[in-house]
């Protein structure tokens, strides 16, 4: 009899080293294998279908199976399959698609960098800044002041930028020159009585302490995701970016806005940057750059910084700085049909067309006595379930109580994430008002259990 695994679930058990999974809580409970989708819809080795609540991982804006992407990409594969970009190589893809990102920026942008993910995009962000400011001759302008519960990624930099504990923990992070400031999160973080614009600009005066108290010629940029993401849904408190970005414009330190999540109508207009008002000097991007189809991200930087860095490169003789599959043509091709399907079926409209109702739909749990806050923006929401609502009191230890909410939504036919104990809501662009009722429908069934069963384990006294 053979010693290896023969079923999937096995197979996976035996091989597969997942990330963001508790290895042996992995070993024990096995995949969850999904084989199909189609539309808003996936489905699973058992032939379960659920709604994409999370559209992936915040990111697969048209759904699956759109045959145009799939023809984009078996078109460049035959074409083409592979040039790389280094040494002045370019095809057509990702020149369309650098012209196209131009265009689309919300502020001036002069030049489009390819990478393959957002925590990359992030990477060539930073990497650019400290370039820019050697090149400038101010060699001590480096560190890049970040937020707590922002996510900006998993690699070394960007994990660093992160502003979550499970990303530094005994990963040795975050390395040097990366600091973080405060969460804009009302709900959690405001003093008592405090509104949201005094804590806006509470936060604001913070950011200039920490930037005076570090001296204004060491720090060289601000990071910040317009609305966080994988944090927990943070909509920033009114006025918010309009008081950081004049202190930032004070002190020289320029704006990334990592776009990641935000980007490609996420938040009712194209840029989450839009809806909140950034300016940024940076921009980062991925995700529903290619509606998740193949993997690419995008760094865009303003004339200035292309300025002083062209020139270094000049006087170096390169950009030391490169991906093998930066701008790869395959990415590129799928990319820019992915722009121009969000310009003919008008995604910007469309979001804007259900997003009221989804929000509305989001918001008639607000009452719940398990739920502490109901947020969101656009397309995109969250629910905090907490163990005491006027206290508002986190589960402990967290992220259980959202383990159980996620795993009877799936039981009702509905893919989320929780993040902890806050769960996040973000469907593919394309769904329908229609499909939005089913979503919330379904999150209600999934509440109810969850209440049910945090009362018969005694976790919290909910009415
Ligand atoms: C705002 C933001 N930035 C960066 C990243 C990192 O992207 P990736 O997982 O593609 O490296 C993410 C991923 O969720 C994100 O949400």
């Amino acid at each position: 009899m053979s010693e290896r695994p023969n079923s999937p679930a096995a197979r996976d058990i035996a091989y597969h080293l997942h990330p963001y999974t508790n290895a042996r809580k992995h070993e024990r409970d096995g995949p969850f294998i999904l084989t199909e989708g189609k539309g808003v819809h996936v489905w699973d080795d058992q032939g379960n279908r659920y709604i994409e609540g999370l559209a992936g991982l915040w990111c697969t804006a048209l759904g699956y199976g759109e045959e145009r992407l799939i023809k984009a990409a078996t078109d460049q594969l035959r074409k083409l399959a592979f040039t790389h970009s280094f040494a002045h190589k370019s095809h057509p893809s990702a020149i369309d698609l650098a012209e196209k990102l131009i265009e689309l920026a919300p502020v001036p942008m002069s030049k489009v960098f390819f990478n393959n993910s957002g925590s990359e995009a992030n990477d060539t962000a930073i990497k650019l800044v400290w370039y820019y400011n050697n090149a400038r001759g101010r060699p001590e302008k480096k560190k890049i002041i970040s937020r707590i519960k922002g996510y900006h990624g998993v690699t070394i930099a960007s994990a660093s930028l992160t502003g979550l504990p499970y990303n530094h923990q005994d990963f040795d992070l975050p390395i040097q020159n990366i600091l973080h400031t405060g969460c804009p999160h009302h709900y959690r973080f405001a003093h008592d009585g405090e509104g949201e614009e005094d804590f806006a600009s509470r936060l604001a005066a913070e950011l200039e302490q920490t930037i005076l108290d570090e001296g204004p010629e060491t720090v060289a940029a601000f990071i910040g995701e317009p609305m966080m993401g994988a944090g927990g849904v943070i909509v920033p408190p009114k006025t918010y970016w309009d008081k950081i970005q004049p202190i930032l414009r004070k002190h020289d330190i320029l704006l990334i806005a990592d776009e990641v999540i935000c980007g490609f109508a996420r938040t009712g207009n194209y840029w989450g940057s839009q809806t909140f008002g950034l300016k940024p000097d940076i921009m980062t991007m991925a995700k529903a750059l290619s509606s998740a189809y193949v993997p690419i991200s995008a760094t865009l930087i303003s004339e200035e910084i292309y300025a002083a860095v062209a020139d270094n490169t000049e006087k170096i003789g390169t950009l030391g700085h490169g991906f093998t599959y930066s701008g790869h043509p395959v990415a590129a091709a799928v990319a820019a049909e992915t722009l121009k399907i969000y310009e003919e079926r008008d995604i910007v409209g469309h979001v804007r067309g259900i997003m009221d109702g989804f929000q509305a739909g989001l918001r008639r749990f607000a009452d719940d006595p398990l739920v502490g806050e109901v947020r969101g923006v656009g397309l995109v929401g969250a629910a905090e379930l907490v163990a005491d609502k006027a206290q508002k009191t986190p589960f402990d230890p967290a992220g259980q109580v959202g383990g159980y909410f996620t795993a009877r939504a799936q039981a009702h036919g509905l893919i989320v994430r929780n993040l902890g104990d806050t769960i996040a809501v973000c469907p593919p662009l394309i769904i329908t008002a229609e499909q939005v009722e089913q979503v919330f429908e379904a999150f209600g069934r999934a509440l109810a259990d969850t209440r049910d069963w945090v009362m018969d384990e005694g976790l919290a006294s909910v009415a």
